[in-house]
């Protein structure tokens, strides 16, 4: 049965939920209702107000884990908007094997990369572009994600692979286990470092971006915890690296980087 929830319930949930994790909500309450419903159950509430006093006064990670898993999506897979990984491969590689040629070390980030599939899927581009070489480069790919959750799938690495992957990729790349089911080969699995990260956090890794791919998770913030976002990534990006974000998503128009392809970003 989905729950009614007050006024003052509503915003002192949203506003605890956009502070902590940039998520914007304000304008969902439908949404919000109908998806945390039955959390509210399963965790013994009556209503939605005990629940949110609970919820704010715990804070407790895995119950927001579980709030958060309702509602976002962590909906991904292999080879999305592929045109990313055609511009990757073609003109971000090359550069960035030129460019790095003596200390063969490149660094790129997933961030929101939920299940795994889009580190991975940058992975077997390197494969294949690097070829024979690719032994010699540490190109570790850190991909990180506030859902534990995704971030367990995407440790564990086995999918329903889809035709859309090359079928030479699903030979070289992919272990079928049973059925439709295939996990990612070791060195593919290797390549890829799963960290939890929220990105409203300060970004202090111990190293700066040649590439940041951040798709299809800004979507659930507003324009200026985006753009703040978007300036953080910008500071932790060498000279020259990219930020690629989703085909349906934009950055203002004072947002330092240059535009160089359809939703993919440099800064110069
Ligand atoms: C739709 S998935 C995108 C996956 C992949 N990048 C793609 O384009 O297919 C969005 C991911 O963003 C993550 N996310 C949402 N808010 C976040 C935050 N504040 N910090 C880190 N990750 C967040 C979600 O957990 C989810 O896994």
């Amino acid at each position: 049965m989905i729950q009614t929830i007050s006024d003052d319930d509503f915003r002192k949930l949203t506003n605890f939920i956009k502070a902590e994790y940039g998520i914007t909500l304000q304008e969902k309450r439908q949404l919000v209702t109908s998806r945390l419903s039955s959390l509210v159950s399963e965790q013994g509430f009556n209503d939605f107000g005990p629940f949110v006093n609970n919820l704010l006064k715990e804070r407790n990670p895995q119950k927001m884990e579980l709030v958060l898993n309702r509602l976002t999506t962590n909906y991904t897979f292999f080879m999305r908007e592929t045109e990313h990984f055609d511009f990757f491969t073609k003109v971000i590689m090359p550069e960035l094997v030129r460019k790095y040629q003596k200390k063969k070390s490149i660094a790129i980030w997933s961030a929101g990369c939920s299940s795994g599939e889009e580190p991975y899927n940058l992975t077997m581009c390197i494969k294949e572009f690097l070829g024979l070489q690719a032994s010699q480069w540490d190109t570790r790919i850190l991909a990180t994600d506030i859902s534990q959750q995704a971030l367990a799938k995407a440790k564990k690495g086995i999918y329903e692979v889809p035709d859309t992957v090359p079928a030479i990729w699903r030979k070289k790349y992919f272990k079928k286990i049973e059925g439709s089911r295939y996990a990612v080969t070791p060195d593919v699995r290797n390549n890829v470092i799963f960290q939890t990260f929220n990105l409203m956090d300060p970004i202090k890794f111990r190293t700066k971006f040649d590439v940041i791919f951040c798709r299809n998770v800004m979507i659930y913030f507003d324009q200026p915890t985006k753009d703040a976002l978007v300036r953080r990534f910008y500071d932790v990006t060498n000279p020259g690296g990219y930020l690629m974000i989703s085909h349906s998503e934009n950055l203002s128009k004072d947002a330092p980087y240059v535009t160089v392809a359809p939703s993919t970003f440099q800064k110069k």
